[in-house]
Formats: structure tokens, C-alpha cells, sequence
């Protein structure tokens, strides 16, 4: 395994422009992620904030700009080289993205399989670890529609996590769970990523998810990083745009 990233910074963007079927989506990106915490980004529907995350572990390339990932510039890097990257990054996408003709256990098991891990009992060891961190001791032979919503988030997380990753991506890992249930998931996110000193880089439209989980938080719009700061920056921001989007949401309470 690569050394673990120790540089102030896990991501740092500069100048990054994207453009996706003929619109340009990121207009000049400039981020700096800080490592061992946790980075909430918000937005609105269409801002670009899952265009955004997939370009930090390279499932997106930029058209210009500049990534590096733990001190490593990206853009240039052939694929097996962005696969190193990649199995230092956990990723959660925005629909959970389980595998439905695989069981629980083979989901979770899926990124060491990846990876190279082949023995079955080790394996096994690995997913009953991971789903037992979950909260979903037992469920490695249930398949993914047969799980509630919660119980998928669950299940992608401990995918996402399985490998130990020093970052760990997710998108909207709260959409669709009711408040409660937003609440806990939010709640073991937090502890994981705590407990593991992981980077996180977290998507959500979520305040009450945000302010669980966030150390740091980035606000984008019309492609562009707006706001950079802490919860009480966040909350003090003069920003019309940011204004709007904390009450709009409920950010008030
Ligand atoms: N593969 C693609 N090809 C073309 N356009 C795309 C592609 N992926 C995203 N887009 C466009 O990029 C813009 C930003 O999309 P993105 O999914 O990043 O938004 P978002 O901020 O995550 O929104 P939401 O909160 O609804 O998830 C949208 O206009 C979307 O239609
Ligand atoms: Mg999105």
C-alpha cells in the first residue's frame, strides 16, 4: 500500500474546466481539501458537484487545470496509474450503486476482489468486519432488493470503506432516507471517518447531514467554488446565493 498522504492537503484543484456534451460544467475550479478531514459540498441540483467529486479520483478528466492527489498531479496519468490512486479512494456514489444480481457479502467483497485478494476465507473475514461496522451484522446472502433504503447506504458504505481507504467520496449519502435515518447515517459516517482519520469529501443538499459530518465546507455554483470555510463562516456568509440555499433548505433551524 502507498504511504499515507501527510502533505496540509489530499486534493488541491487549480483552474479546472470541464465540459460535458458541449457545456462547460466546471469554469475554473480552485479547491484545497484538507487532509484527515471531513470536506462538505454544497450546491444546487445542477451545480456540478457529482461532475466535481468523480473528477478527484479520475473517473472524470478535466479539459484543463490542474489535480494533484496527495501531492501526485492526475490529469496527465494513464489508467493503471490512476488505479493506483484509485485504491487509496473509497467511493459512495449518488444512487448507491450496488450491484443487484450480486449478494450483500459479494458487493461489499467486490473492491479487494479488485484488488487481488482471492482467498474466500479471508475475504469473508473482511465483508462480516465491514458489514458488522455498518450496523448490518449477518446480511452478506441478502440481495440488494430485498434491502431497505437505509440498509443500501449502509451496504455501499461498507463497500466503500472496506479497503481501509485514506479518502472516502460520497455522494448525497442521505437522499431519500427520512430524517431519522438521515440523522444515523450521517452519525456512522462520521464516526468511520473519525475513528480512521480518513479524508472525506462528502456531496449533500443535507444541512442537518452537513453539520453532523462537516469540518469544512465549499459551496459551488455556475461551476465555481463560491464559499471555502467552517460552519460558522458558512452560517456568517454574506452571499446572497448562500443565503438563499441555507433557507430554502431549512438552515435556519
Ligand atoms: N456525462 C455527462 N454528459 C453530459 N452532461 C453531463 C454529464 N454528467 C453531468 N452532466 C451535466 O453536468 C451538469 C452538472 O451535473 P452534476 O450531476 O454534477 O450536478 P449536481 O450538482 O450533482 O446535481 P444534483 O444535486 O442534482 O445531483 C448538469 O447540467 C448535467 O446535466
Ligand atoms: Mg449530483
Amino acid at each position: 500500500m502507498a504511504d499515507k498522504a501527510t502533505s496540509e492537503f489530499f486534493f488541491e484543484l487549480s483552474e479546472v474546466h470541464t465540459s460535458l456534451g458541449g457545456k462547460a460544467i466546471l469554469r475554473g475550479v480552485n479547491l484545497e481539501i484538507p487532509t484527515g478531514k471531513t470536506t462538505v459540498i454544497l450546491g444546487g441540483s445542477g451545480a456540478g458537484k457529482s461532475v466535481l467529486l468523480k473528477h478527484l479520483n479520475g473517473l472524470i478528466r478535466s479539459r484543463s487545470g490542474v489535480i494533484s492527489v496527495a501531492g501526485e498531479e492526475i490529469q496527465s496519468m494513464s489508467e493503471p496509474e490512476l488505479l493506483k490512486i484509485r485504491k487509496r479512494i473509497g467511493i459512495l456514489f449518488q444512487d448507491g450503486a450496488l450491484f443487484d444480481s450480486m449478494t450483500v457479502g459479494e458487493n461489499v467483497a467486490f473492491p479487494l476482489v479488485e484488488q487481488g485478494w482471492k482467498d474466500q476465507r479471508e475475504l469473508d473475514a473482511a465483508v462480516a468486519q465491514a458489514l458488522e461496522h455498518v450496523g448490518l451484522p449477518g446480511e452478506e446472502r441478502k440481495m440488494p432488493a430485498k434491502l431497505s433504503g437505509g440498509m443500501r447506504k449502509r451496504a455501499s458504505l461498507a463497500r466503500a470503506m472496506i479497503f481501509h481507504p485514506e479518502c472516502l467520496l460520497c455522494d448525497e449519502p442521505t437522499a431519500g432516507l427520512d430524517p431519522i435515518l438521515s440523522e444515523t447515517i450521517s452519525r456512522l459516517i462520521r464516526a468511520l471517518v473519525k475513528e480512521r482519520e480518513t479524508t472525506a469529501v462528502v456531496v449533500t443538499h443535507d444541512l442537518g447531514a452537513m453539520r453532523i459530518m462537516a469540518d469544512h465546507v465549499v459551496f459551488l455554483r455556475d461551476g465555481k467554488v463560491r464559499f471555502s470555510g467552517d460552519l460558522d463562516e458558512l452560517e456568517a456568509s454574506g452571499d446572497e446565493g448562500i443565503r438563499q440555499f441555507l433557507s430554502a433548505t431549512g438552515g435556519g433551524g
